[in-house]
């Protein structure tokens, strides 16, 4: 439109002030010529319900308008709408107004509500803002004790920090193997007497054995959030070295560590890399690290009291034998993949806070993947999540996740746990060797999978 145009309107909006449908067709038409300053003269001549009257989409218009001409005053004024568009230009205005608090409040606001309103460079300016005081003492103290932590010779990580707590309630399903880890495991450290009285000492290892994916870390660290006790997660990659002697060396170390620390568990994920690793080592020094780590459990000479052992491995069958005798690993457990019960569980929990469409057939989609392990649920959820993202960054509004981009997901997914089941079968079959793997057969006779 022509400013002559513009002039015309505006000399019949004064002659009609009432003219409501005349003002917002003058005032959009300011906004199109970004003419900020006729914008404001006809503003200021309308009376204030005839402001509040106009459409929401031409406020924000004007709302822009007034920011990109540095009047920051009117466009936080205009932007008073209560949807999340509003907000993300109020936290624009307010962000020039050096209001950086009642900026940032804003901002997260539009961004919680929609999500497509995210802008990486608002975000990082807003986060850009001076850290208070409190918290960057806060932040110094914590470096500093975890400074005086480390030890350049420790090969031991402590598990579960305290910000991402996991507990048994966080693993789906497992509800045998849950139980066997609290009796020998949690009860122990936090019923001594009670084990006393029975005679009962606590020590031993589990060792959980099943296909990847199916919750054996998870459980783990689970064990370290149910109970009290300190948890060593040993990296055995870390306690290898090539150095003759070094490794088992660093291996009683890290025992003797734990000892210092009870009541404490160690964990040894991968367990089967302390026999495995042929690069790092000849075959003998592989046999004298084994040969080490069975004294270390056995507890020769040192005291294990307080100490308990946790195993986990995806190849059972790569295991030494001589781990499984009494004192040592002497429940083996099992850690099969869900069964329909707990799928249900896991789907439910990996759904839980993320934006859904009305009702998901949870129950449906544990019927149909079976030989699904949890962590293959949990690739079918946030695949079936990112296509809820693209749709909505397509529709620039947040499109909730439905059983349509579950279904589309599981498409394209496949079970992974059925090929360790075939090899474990057949060491089921040709290496039962005192029933190890009697658990194995039963659950595959049970889920017919021959
Ligand atoms: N039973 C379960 N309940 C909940 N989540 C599970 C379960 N099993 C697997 N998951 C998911 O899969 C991921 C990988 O599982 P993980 O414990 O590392 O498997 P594993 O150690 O047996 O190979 C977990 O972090 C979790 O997100
Ligand atoms: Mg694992």
């Amino acid at each position: 439109m022509q400013t002559d145009q513009l002039d015309g309107l505006e000399r019949a909006l004064t002659a009609t002030p009432d003219n409501q449908p005349l003002a917002e067709l003058l005032l959009a038409a300011c906004a199109d010529a970004n003419d900020h300053a006729r914008a404001r003269r006809v503003q200021d001549a309308l009376s204030a319900q005839q402001v509040l009257a106009l459409p929401p989409e031409l406020r924000l218009r004007l709302s822009r308008l007034a920011g990109l001409h540095g009047d920051s005053e009117r466009a936080l004024q205009l932007a008073g709408d209560d949807t999340p568009d509003a907000a993300l230009a109020r936290a624009r205005a307010l962000l020039a107004l050096n209001r950086r608090d009642d900026a940032e409040r804003e901002y997260r606001s539009a961004v919680e509500r929609n999500p497509t309103l995210e802008d990486e460079r608002l975000g990082a300016e807003l986060r850009g803002k001076v850290v208070s005081l409190d918290a960057a003492r806060r932040f110094g103290a914590e470096r500093t004790i975890a400074a005086d932590e480390v030890d350049p010779d420790d090969v031991v990580r402590r598990l579960a920090p305290e910000t991402e707590r996991v507990t048994f309630a966080d693993v789906g399903g497992l509800a045998e193997v849950k139980q066997q880890i609290r009796r020998r495991i949690i009860t122990p450290f936090q019923k001594p007497s009670l084990f006393e009285r029975f005679r009962r000492k606590a020590g031993g290892g589990i060792l959980l054995y099943g296909p990847p994916g199916c919750g054996k870390t998870l459980l783990a660290r689970a064990t370290a959030g149910e109970c009290g006790a300190k948890f060593f997660n040993v990296a055995i990659n870390d306690v290898l070295d090539m150095w003759m002697g070094e490794s088992e060396r660093k291996l009683h170390a890290l025992f003797e560590h734990a000892r210092r620390s009870a009541p404490a568990v160690m964990f040894f994920d991968e367990i089967e890399a302390l026999g495995a690793k042929r690069e790092y080592s000849r075959e003998a020094t592989t046999a004298k690290l084994v040969s080490q780590f069975l004294a270390e459990l056995d507890g020769f000479a040192q005291n294990n009291q307080g100490v308990l052992i946790l195993g986990a491995t995806n190849v059972p069958w790569a295991i030494d034998p001589a781990f499984r005798r009494p004192g040592r690993f002497d429940r083996v457990l099992f850690v099969p993949p869900p069964d329909q019960a707990a799928r249900e569980e896991i789907l439910t929990a990996l759904l839980r806070d993320r934006p859904l469409a009305g009702a998901i057939d949870i129950a449906g989609l544990a019927r149909t993947t079976s030989a699904f392990s949890g962590a293959d649920l949990r690739h079918l959820v946030d695949s079936a999540a990112d296509e809820a993202i693209d749709a909505s960054l397509a529709a620039g509004d947040e499109v909730p996740l439905a059983t349509e981009h579950l279904k589309a997901a599981l498409a394209q997914i496949r079970p992974t746990t059925l090929e360790w089941l075939t090899t474990a079968r057949n060491y089921a079959r040709y290496a039962n060797e005192s029933g190890q793997y009697d658990e194995v057969l039963e659950f595959i006779r049970k889920h017919g999978k021959n």
